[in-house]
Order: structure tokens, then C-alpha cells, then sequence
């Protein structure tokens, strides 16, 4: 438990940790910040040394709160009738926006602008509108959570938010998947874990943090 305890006090300080999902899932790893603390910096980090996708995850009850559905169900269009994952049931999307205090929303500033709003409105969604903050779509992808967490599904979106849960942390984390510079790839565990090193950000597989969580 050594590693979820490191990742927990990191997330107590704002900082980030790296989250390998599993080998048989989508074998990625995921640079994952509390998002109340994501500064522009950090967003330059998860667009440069990440290069994933950059997204919010938010509890199922605060997304609930807020009316954000999954994207899946409320595209009203043929390609998200059959959606077929070869890795889940279900993706966790919900709908894509910015802050309303943004301009093209997709800058450092804009984006942690963004993140840092829906970190607020997640720790006090009873006096949240969300419509009159922001707009759909934007440049920060919202993830909806599983309402009994890893319990229900083992993504980085669950993942996440069980670590914040645990570090008594607002339910919203920022996900950005490690791909590798070189191959285009999900960036492998091995290198995940030495760029980890590096930086001196904890490192865990995801059964680790479902094993503390249990
Ligand atoms: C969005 C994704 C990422 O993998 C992210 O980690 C959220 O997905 P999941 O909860 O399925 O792991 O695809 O960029
Ligand atoms: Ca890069
Ligand atoms: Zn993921
Ligand atoms: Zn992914």
C-alpha cells in the first residue's frame, strides 16, 4: 500500500501521479492531477511530456448534480449507435466544454482555467449553475464516473476519483494518457515508471489503488 499512500499524499499537495490501468485493459498510463490545483504549467506538461487527451473527471453524483449525461446517450447521430470498446463496456464521456471566462479555451491558461472551475463547482455543486459557467462544446473533455467507483468499472476515470476520495480531496481529477514520442504508442509501463522517477511523481498500476480501496 506503500505506493497508494505516496499517491495519496501527493494529491493532498496538488501534485500529480502516473495510474497504469492494466496490461489486459487499455494498457495506458495516465499523468493525473487533483484538478483544483492544475496550474497553466501543468496543462504545458500534459500536452508535452503526456500528449494524450486532457480530461476532467467528475464523480457520478456531482456530474448528476450538474445534469452531464454520457455523450454516448445524448448524441443523436449513427456513429454513436453501436458503441463498441474492445477494452470496457462503456466509455465515460460526457460532454466537452470551457469556462465561459475563456476565449478560444484551448490555451494552457484557458484550459487550467477550466479544470480550476470544475474543481470549484465540484466541491460545492448546490451552489453551482452549471449552464451559466460554462459552455458545450469546449476543449476540456468531462468523464463521468461510475457511481460505486472502481467497484462498478476500473477505468482511469474511477481510478482517479477513488484517489482523490481517499486524499479527502473536491471529486474532479484531470486525466492525460503518457503516449510514446517515438512510436505514437501508449507509452510502455517501463517508461511510464522511469519518466515517473524523473519527476519524482508516485507510479501505481490500477490494482493497487482497487486493492487500497476495497
Ligand atoms: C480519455 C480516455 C482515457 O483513457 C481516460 O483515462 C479515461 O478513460 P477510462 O476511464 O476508460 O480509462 O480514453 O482520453
Ligand atoms: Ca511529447
Ligand atoms: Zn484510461
Ligand atoms: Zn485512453
Amino acid at each position: 500500500a506503500a505506493g497508494v499512500e505516496a499517491a495519496i499524499e501527493a494529491f493532498r499537495e496538488g501534485s500529480p501521479v502516473l495510474v497504469h490501468d492494466a496490461a489486459d485493459r487499455e494498457g495506458e498510463t495516465d499523468l493525473i492531477y487533483p484538478a483544483g490545483a492544475v496550474t497553466p504549467e501543468d496543462v504545458s506538461r500534459m500536452r508535452n511530456d503526456a500528449g494524450g487527451l486532457v480530461c476532467v473527471a467528475l464523480s457520478d453524483a456531482v456530474a448528476d448534480a450538474f445534469d452531464l449525461p454520457f455523450l454516448e446517450e445524448t448524441l443523436d447521430h449513427p456513429a454513436s449507435a453501436a458503441h463498441e470498446l474492445g477494452y470496457d463496456e462503456r466509455s465515460s464521456f460526457s460532454l466537452p466544454v470551457n469556462h465561459r471566462d475563456t476565449y478560444t479555451g484551448i490555451t494552457d491558461e484557458d484550459r487550467a482555467k477550466t479544470i480550476t472551475e470544475l474543481a470549484a463547482a465540484a466541491e460545492n455543486p448546490a451552489e453551482t449553475d452549471f449552464a451559466e459557467e460554462f459552455r458545450a462544446p469546449g476543449h476540456v473533455h468531462v468523464l463521468r464516473a461510475a457511481p460505486d467507483l472502481v467497484a462498478d468499472r476500473e477505468g482511469h476515470t474511477e481510478l482517479g476519483i477513488a484517489l482523490a476520495e481517499a486524499a479527502d480531496r473536491e471529486p474532479a481529477v484531470v486525466v492525460c494518457e503518457m503516449l510514446d514520442d517515438v512510436t505514437g504508442e501508449a507509452l510502455s509501463p517501463d517508461d511510464a515508471q522511469a519518466y515517473a522517477e524523473r519527476h519524482g511523481f508516485p507510479y501505481l498500476e490500477g490494482s493497487e489503488v482497487v486493492a487500497y480501496v476495497d
